[in-house]
């Protein structure tokens, strides 16, 4: 089976072409190959390669950006997503496409399911969750993982500017009070080759959104926390910098993230026996990966 991978070079596209399955033919696209809201390129690209299925990793990301570069949130997140379903639909192969906790409004009070209502605060999040609408209007064979707080070796992310700033810092100031799972590169990718592959054996899936992030659930504070202590004991860092937790309104970016992005991952579970991963687990072999290549 042959799968078509957007967005290759960023964190989940990165993972997603390390972990491939054998049995696999994986092609990766970066958005130099392939930009995905150049209708021509996308319907050149899909047809050159007839893949069997395809998995969107490529997105608009830039959170706070994105509240003044809108057109361009919507043209890959909405615009983009859309023409891969309609290539998807042509071809009659699934389309694997991932979306974010920020489709929510981030103020609830228990873990948010598929099915809860859906209220974006900001461009990101709406423009992801026009792109999920484009999909399920488009394409009959469309999986949705919803996932939140990505970390990995490759790419711009959390862990990696703390362990920046442990280095040019004797004290800093994290958020404590913005709740939710974060969740390793390499274990989004796991569970999107587990669906492939699920996939390839029934030719069918359940198809629709579930949600998959790590566990357990925490602050950026106390995520700050564990990354420091995980890295001074791996010898990544010479000190640990003072972690003062402080409230978002302490914070203030362009765009305004949810308070509460704690994701309900039962679903994905009992249709598909995938657990939530431990994102401390995840940290350090991402640390550890790290250590070696240094
Ligand atoms: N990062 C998070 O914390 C987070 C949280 C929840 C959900 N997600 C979702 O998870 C998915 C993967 O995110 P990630 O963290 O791996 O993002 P990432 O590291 O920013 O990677 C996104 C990739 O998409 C590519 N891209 C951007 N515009 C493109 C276009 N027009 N055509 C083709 N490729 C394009 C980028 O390439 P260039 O760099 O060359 O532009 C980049 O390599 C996304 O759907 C994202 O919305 C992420």
């Amino acid at each position: 089976m042959r799968v078509l991978i957007t967005g290759a070079r960023g964190q989940v596209g990165h993972e997603l072409m390390r972990l491939a399955p054998q049995g696999i033919e994986v092609f990766g696209l970066d958005s130099q190959a392939l930009d995905i809201t150049e209708p021509a390129q996308v319907a050149r690209r899909v047809a050159e390669l007839a893949p069997g299925a395809i998995i969107n990793a490529a997105a608009y990301t830039a959170v706070d950006r994105a509240e003044s570069d809108v057109q361009r949130a919507y043209a890959v997140n909405r615009d983009g997503v859309a023409l891969l379903a309609e290539a998807a639909e042509h071809l009659a192969i699934p389309l694997l496409h991932i979306s974010t906790d920020y489709v929510f409004a981030g103020d609830g009070d228990r873990p948010y399911r598929e099915e809860d209502a859906t209220a974006p605060a900001g461009v990101y999040g709406a423009s992801k969750l026009a792109g999920e609408q484009a999909l399920a209007e488009r394409c009959s064979r469309g999986l949705i993982l919803r996932t939140s707080w990505v970390f990995g070796a490759h790419g711009n992310n959390f862990v990696k500017t703390m362990l920046r700033l442990a280095g040019e810092r004797d004290e800093l100031a994290v958020v404590a009070d913005q709740h939710g799972g974060p969740t390793p590169a390499a274990s989004i990718a796991g569970a999107l080759w587990l669906l492939v592959e699920r996939y390839r054996e029934q030719d069918s899936l359940r198809w629709g959104a579930y949600h998959f992030s790590g566990a357990p659930t925490c602050n950026w504070h106390e995520f700050a926390e564990e990354v420091f202590r995980q890295a001074i004991e791996l010898e990544l860092i010479e000190r640990v910098p003072r972690v003062r937790a402080i409230t978002s309104a302490e914070y203030p970016t362009p765009a305004r993230r949810p308070l509460w992005s704690v994701l309900d991952c039962s679903k994905l579970e009992r249709q598909f026996g995938i657990a939530q991963p431990d994102w401390r687990a995840g940290l350090h072999q991402m640390l550890q990966q790290r250590r070696h290549s240094t």
